[in-house]
C-alpha cells in the first residue's frame, strides 16, 4: 500500500511539473488513499480494479462495482457529478432491485474527505484522462462546501 501511494504521489508531482493543474494536497491525498482502502476497496478493489465481471450484471440482476482506474470510465464524469454520486450513492437504473447498490457516503464523510477520496482516484488515471476529466469539470465543478 505503502508503495503503491509513493507512485501515486510521484505520477501527481510529475502532472503538477508537466503544467497540469494539481490542486491537490499532498497530507489530505495520504489520507484520502486511507479512506479510499478502508471505506470503497472493499467493493473497487485495493487498486480500484474494480468487481470481478464487473461490466455484466450479477445474479441478482446489479451492476457490480466498476474500476477506477484507467480501465472504468470514472474519468468521463466531471468533479460535480462524481461527488453527486459517492455523497448521495447510485443504482444503475436497469438494476432489478431498488437498493442503492453504490452507498451514499454524505453521512460518513465530510464534503472535504469527499472530495480528497475523488482526488484519490484522479491518481489512478492516465495525463490524458485526467486532462479529460479537468476540461469536463470547469462546467461541473465540486461544490462550494468541497473547496
Ligand atoms: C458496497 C459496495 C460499494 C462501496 C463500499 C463503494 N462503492 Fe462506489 N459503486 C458501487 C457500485 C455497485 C457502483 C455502480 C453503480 C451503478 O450501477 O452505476 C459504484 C459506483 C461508483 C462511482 C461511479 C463510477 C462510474 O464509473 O460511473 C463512483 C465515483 C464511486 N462508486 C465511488 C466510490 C467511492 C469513492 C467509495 C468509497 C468512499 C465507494 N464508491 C464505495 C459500489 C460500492
Amino acid at each position: 500500500m505503502r508503495s503503491l501511494l509513493a507512485v501515486a504521489l510521484i505520477i501527481l508531482s510529475a502532472a503538477a511539473r508537466a503544467g497540469e493543474s494539481s490542486p491537490v494536497d499532498l497530507h489530505q491525498l495520504e489520507a484520502a488513499s486511507r479512506v479510499y482502502q478502508t471505506q470503497c476497496a472493499s467493493c473497487h478493489g485495493g487498486r480500484g480494479e474494480g468487481a470481478p465481471n464487473w461490466e455484466r450484471p450479477d445474479r441478482q440482476g446489479e451492476m457490480p462495482a466498476p474500476p477506477h482506474d484507467r480501465e472504468g470510465h470514472t474519468w468521463k464524469h466531471a468533479d460535480g457529478m462524481l461527488y453527486r454520486i459517492v455523497r448521495n450513492g447510485w443504482r444503475d437504473p436497469f438494476n432489478k432491485t431498488q437498493r442503492l447498490t453504490m452507498p451514499a457516503f454524505g453521512p460518513a464523510l465530510s464534503p472535504k474527505e469527499i472530495r480528497a477520496v475523488i482526488d484519490y482516484l484522479k491518481t489512478l488515471w492516465t495525463p490524458e484522462q485526467r486532462r479529460f476529466q479537468e476540461e469536463e469539470s470547469r462546467h461541473a465543478p465540486f461544490p462550494p462546501e468541497a473547496r
